[in-house]
């Protein structure tokens, strides 16, 4: 099996990678009072350094008092913060890497394990996390206007600070997937409604805010799945046309790559063809896809939280569906986070070398 269709080069505006592997984005918890520490910075510098072509940062939330549940996950705001993210983009960047940041609001969230919370109550549309589970607030038209603009502000800084991209966090059941889902917007006002392309409409305002703030030839890419971790077999879009009536939109607001998260990258989804979620998004919208869940890996990502370890398996299904040309991009997740030298060691065909996933590898930020 050949994998050099996975080191070819992708060019689309202001990204410029050197070959088809993304760095998906890993929360790590490692930014304590959310400002990136010299040791995110090497942890993200050895990525590059290992060859990914893209890296995409852990969620990293925008200046919303109650934008995270956790006082060690990243700010993308602030001067501390921001100082922290120059030395993240620096280091990637002086090792012939690229680099977004994936810019989030968490919305109504359960309570950390920690005992840390906000200073104020988790905000979302209405108030929930997932049927029957209320824990914040419904936010209000300026709430979500200020929202909006924080979104907006994160990605200027992240064009200023000199990243390459801004991947906007809209999958896994966070804030704006919040917003899509019908079992947690009960909205009656103009974010709400009965379909999805209604519920869209927090998506695009979002979207049309970045754009705004970055420009027409800065790289906009949104992170979206179907499934959330409250319903793991869900469905946003449960045809083709409700996929291509919900992307559409968000392309028109200024989508360039759609990332679909899936937890295992195979899966059909739709019957009737064994297109998967990014081979879909790629033929309905024309728009790059990035295909993601459980490359290299025997099991998936939920597993790993559970405490399961994953074994390295084979790329071949993987570059089947790349050289068919379903996606454009892989993200890889759990086999980066436990060794940098992944992408060398698939390159070389040192498959003997590979690591596998366990979950001490979670614990540490592994160089
Ligand atoms: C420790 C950990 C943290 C994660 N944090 C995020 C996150 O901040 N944002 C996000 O969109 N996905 C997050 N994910 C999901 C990954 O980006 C990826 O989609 C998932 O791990 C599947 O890829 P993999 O099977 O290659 O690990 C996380 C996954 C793991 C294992």
């Amino acid at each position: 099996m050949s994998t050099n269709s996975l080191f070819q080069p992708f060019q689309l505006k202001s990204l410029n990678i050197k070959n088809r592997i993304v760095m998906a984005p890993m929360t790590r918890s490692f930014s304590p009072n959310g400002v990136p520490t010299a040791d995110v910075a090497a942890y993200y510098r050895k990525r590059a350094e290992g060859e990914v072509g893209l890296i995409l940062s852990e969620g990293t939330v925008i200046e919303r008092v109650s934008s995270s549940n956790d006082a060690n996950i990243p700010h993308f705001y602030g001067k501390e913060a921001l100082a922290g993210w120059q030395n993240v983009i620096d280091g990637v960047h002086a090792e012939g890497g690229s680099m977004g940041p994936q810019i989030w609001h968490m919305g109504i969230m359960d309570n950390h394990q920690s005992g840390w919370l906000p200073a104020q109550p988790f905000e979302g549309p209405s108030g929930l996390n997932r049927p029957g589970f209320n824990n914040g607030k419904s936010m209000t038209e300026q709430d979500i206007a200020d929202t909006i603009a924080a979104f907006g502000r994160a990605a200027a800084d992240a064009k200023s600070l000199g990243f390459d991209c801004v991947e906007i966090h809209g999958a896994h059941g966070y804030l704006i997937d919040q917003f899509f889902w019908d079992a947690t917007n009960q909205r009656d006002d103009i974010y709400g409604g009965k379909t999805l392309p209604e519920r869209s409409r927090f998506a695009i305002e979002v979207i049309k805010e970045v754009r705004k703030q970055v420009g027409e030839d800065f790289a906009i890419i949104i992170r979206l799945s179907q499934f959330k971790p409250a319903a793991y077999t869900n469905q946003l879009a449960k045809t083709p046309s409700e996929m291509e009536a919900w992307l559409n939109p968000l392309a028109d607001a200024g989508v360039d790559i759609f990332h679909c998260s899936q937890r295992r990258f195979w899966e059909p989804e739709f019957a009737g063809s064994d297109l998967n979620f990014a081979g879909w998004a790629k033929k309905l919208s024309g728009k790059a896809t990035i295909t993601v869940g459980s490359v290299g890996l025997s099991g998936d990502f939920f597993g790993a939280f559970a405490g399961e370890s994953s074994e390295p398996s084979s790329l071949e299904e993987l570059m089947r569906r790349l050289d068919r040309g379903d996606f454009d991009l892989v993200a890889v997740g759990r086999p980066l986070l436990a060794d940098p030298h992944w992408a060398q060691k698939i390159r070389d065909g040192k498959n003997s070398e590979l690591k596998g996933f366990t979950k001490a590898a979670l614990g540490e930020l592994v160089l």
